[in-house]
């Protein structure tokens, strides 16, 4: 029923990366929305701490390395064990700056095997969740599975940002996060009625970059400044709750504009 609501009371959301920079804010949005939360990350104590920084008291961590078979059933099995997934957030993922060898440097110095993990975590854990998860996401009937994806996913890198910089912008990336939209259009017919699944695409999160970048990035965003994890909350929010009940495989950039000329 589409009522505009974004109250989430009564529903189990599992966000991985869920103690990372964005995916802990995103669980926070979740969370006062409502949610019972599953926080999934490869670092056991910072998702028990992210688990505790969360309104309410029913919130569960979630151990668990993505990039294993034994992980993926981790994740499964807390679900299974709660008897519920009514939200999934496919956030974890190597990024620009995970420090992964031969992944975010010059070109012809990125590796195959940088590639293949980046795509292992990025793209197959996504996809793994989603069809494992899928029986207790259409058993609620609310599933709402929502991909983060990137700018990088939706238009090709602009090297110039990084002139006299440290920074990189991986291939496995841009194929990774564009992989996520389309796999987000895939999913979205194959798994309707009963599931929606959405993306969405941040643009930068200001982290203290070098201030060169800095200021070539915000030239070249029409909001003129980068993101914050915060700026997030509403996507994620409204992606997950019944706000959003007749909207199904689409990517929502969030990016200031970046992506608008
Ligand atoms: N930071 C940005 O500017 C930006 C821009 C666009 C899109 N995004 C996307 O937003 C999402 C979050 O980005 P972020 O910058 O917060 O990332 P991050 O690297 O800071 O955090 C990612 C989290 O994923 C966890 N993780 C890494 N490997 C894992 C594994 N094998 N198993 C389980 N968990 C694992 C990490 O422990 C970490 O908590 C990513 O999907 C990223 O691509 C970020």
């Amino acid at each position: 029923m589409a009522d505009g609501s974004t109250d989430l009371t009564g529903r189990t959301a599992i966000v991985t990366g869920g103690a990372g920079p964005l995916g802990s804010v995103l669980s926070d949005a979740l969370a006062r929305a409502g949610a019972r939360v599953v926080v999934v990350d490869l670092d056991g104590p910072a998702c028990a701490t992210t688990v505790a920084a969360l309104p309410g008291t029913d919130h569960v961590a979630c151990p668990a390395d993505l990039l294993a078979p034994e992980g993926i059933s981790a994740v499964v099995d807390c679900a299974e064990e709660l008897q519920a997934c009514d939200v999934l957030v496919n956030n974890a993922a190597f990024t620009g700056t995970s420090g992964v060898p031969g992944y975010a440097v010059p070109f012809e110095e990125q590796t195959d095997e940088a590639f293949a993990l980046a795509l292992q975590l990025n793209l197959l854990a996504p996809f793994s969740l989603t069809r494992r998860l899928a029986p207790l996401l259409r058993a609620g009937g609310h599933g709402s599975v929502i991909n983060v994806s990137s700018i990088y996913g939706l238009v090709g890198p602009n090297m110039g940002l990084y002139e006299g910089t440290r920074m990189g912008n991986p291939a496995a990336y841009a194929a990774s996060k564009g992989g996520i939209a389309q796999l987000t259009r895939y999913l979205a017919t194959v798994l309707a009625p009963d599931i929606r699944v959405n993306a969405f695409a941040p643009g930068g999160i200001a982290r203290g970059q070098d201030p060169a970048f800095v200021e070539r990035y915000e030239r070249l965003t029409p909001l003129a400044r980068m993101g914050t994890e915060d700026d997030f909350r509403g996507v994620v929010t409204w992606l997950a709750s019944d706000a959003s009940a007749y909207v199904t495989g689409q990517t929502v950039a969030v990016d200031g504009g970046w992506t608008a000329w």
